[in-house]
């Protein structure tokens, strides 16, 4: 089975958050399912830089405004095409912001451009090579199945995966011509929403599946709460819609050969993991015998670390320092920097994929207060490294940590800590209850070893994904 993946980001060539983590590690694990994915992506100067044994493989003369060379090639394993078209693509940094901040104000342009090229592989653009099934990823791939059905030619079945319906991909009605889409496809039942073009609303009305996450956010936003205006839509899809765990890969983030660590370490060698916490504290000067929180995050409302200035007290209370990686909204860093004391706080604003492994591997508790979460990665991450999720019981983060309540820990089951909403409240007892159990070194080494052998692997749910485009085949 050919399957065609569409999406904006992939790791290791290109990534803002988890959607590259899962783009990047489903292939692989598709593969011990027989399915072989290929993956159309834009071709950003990292994507071009990063692709191996690259050729091109065809020309367009006029993709939305200049022409477009596809390229094939590879990262590690997985197959890619780029689509090498420098008008829509060729600009440093974040594929979807200036460097301002603010959105290209081309981005319908971009995305409808590979969502496109994508229902025209579909169509054979690649002569010799047709995939079976369309995946889609996010807003940036929503429009496929519109060109699909409403431009000429042949289709496939299409499934759209919603990684954050909080990001919709609305543009201006007027857009419509000029993203080769007729008018008749501007309906309630095409790529109209809310008065507008909904890129992510057409792929999930006008996919054969659409899938998101977790099973727990798949419910989520089915409720007027959680349904970002999509509501109404998507309860309309019943068992059509789906929720699939994400995992991680644990080939990228495996503590026993990490080589972003100070120390190696396993399960059984779980003393080894100190050597890191030592490594973070002395770097940032810190008290190493601590209790230590970290944060690897996006800097934004979603992830509810606006929370954590008004909660530092609180750890200062318990004695206990906290690592910070992040980068986002300005006014979020901003409060988080004013807050920080030396001593007390280690505080990078920024992305660094190495400091992130050494934030898993060497602080004892990881801070995700998220307002809602799809799934979440970095709990996954945490848990494969001994470091305990803090996190609301929300979407994904629900379906993956088991709460350190009394029975859980008399079961010996639990993994990290729930708290039931993302408030100053909630995340002041969450942190005494972490310092309660970190009292306890017994108790608290129990919970890492649970943790670590909890299964955050692709196994299960590529399968299921696999089932899904075997449905449909
Ligand atoms: P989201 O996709 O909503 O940002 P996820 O938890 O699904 O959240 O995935 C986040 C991914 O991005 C993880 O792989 C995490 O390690 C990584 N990450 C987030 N912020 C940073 C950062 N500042 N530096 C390095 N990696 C980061
Ligand atoms: C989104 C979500 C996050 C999820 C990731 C990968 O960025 O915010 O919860 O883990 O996509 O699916």
């Amino acid at each position: 089975m050919q399957v065609l993946a569409v999406t904006s980001e992939f790791y290791p060539l290109i990534k803002t958050g988890g959607l590259a983590d899962v783009a990047g590690a489903l292939p692989g694990a598709l593969a011990e399912e027989n399915v072989t994915v290929t993956t159309l992506l834009p071709g950003y100067p990292a994507v071009l830089a990063g692709l191996t044994s690259a050729e091109p493989v065809r020309t367009i003369d006029d993709l939305f405004g200049g022409p477009a060379t596809l390229v094939s090639g590879r990262a590690g394993d997985a197959r890619i095409i780029a689509i090498d078209a420098p008008h829509l693509y060729g600009r440093p940094g974040n594929p979807y912001l200036d460097d301002r901040g603010a959105d290209w104000p081309d981005n319908a342009q971009r995305f409808a451009a590979l969502a496109r090229v994508g229902a025209d592989l579909v169509r054979g653009l690649i002569p010799g090579w047709q995939p079976d099934v369309v995946h889609g990823h996010d807003w940036q791939a929503g429009l496929v199945p519109a060109y699909l059905r409403f431009t000429e030619g042949r289709a496939a079945p299409f499934v759209m995966t919603i990684h954050n319906l909080a990001f919709s991909g609305r543009f201006p009605a007027a857009l419509l011509p000029a993203l080769g889409l007729p008018w008749s496809s501007y309906t309630i039942d095409g790529v109209e929403f809310w008065g507008g073009i909904g890129t992510l609303k057409a792929g999930v009305r006008l996919a054969e599946r659409v899938t998101t996450v977790s099973p727990t956010y798949a419910r989520e936003i089915c409720t007027q709460e959680g349904g970002v205006g999509m509501d109404g839509l998507l309860r309309s899809r019943g068992s059509d819609l789906r929720g699939i765990l994400n995992g991680i890969d644990t080939t990228v983030w495996n503590p026993g050969k990490d080589t972003a660590l100070t120390q190696t370490f396993t399960r059984k060698t779980l003393e080894k993991r100190e050597a890191n916490k030592a490594a973070l504290c002395a770097r940032f000067g810190l008290k190493p015998d601590a209790l230590l929180f970290g944060v690897v995050s996006r800097l934004t409302t979603q992830k509810g670390l606006d929370l954590l200035p008004a909660s530092l007290p609180t750890l200062r209370r318990l004695g206990a320092g906290i690592v910070i990686l992040g980068a986002g909204q300005p006014e979020l860093e901003q409060a988080i920097q004013a807050a920080a004391r030396p001593g007390e706080m280690g505080l990078v604003l920024g992305y660094d994929e190495n400091l992130a492994h050494l934030i898993y591997a060497g602080t004892d508790a990881l801070l995700i207060p998220s307002r809602f979460e799809p799934c979440g990665l970095t709990q996954l991450c945490a848990m494969r490294y001994g470091c305990l999720p803090v996190v609301t019981r929300v979407g994904g983060l629900a379906d993956t940590v088991i709460d350190a309540n009394e029975a859980a820990l008399a079961a010996e089951v639990a993994t990290g800590f729930q708290m039931p909403a993302a408030d100053r409240v909630s995340l002041d007892l969450a942190l005494e209850r972490v310092a309660t159990v970190w009292e306890d070194l017994e108790a608290w080494e129990r919970m890492q070893r649970n943790a670590m052998k909890a299964e955050v692997g692709w196994a299960r749910s590529a399968a299921q994904y696999a089932a899904l485009f075997r449905e449909l085949v």
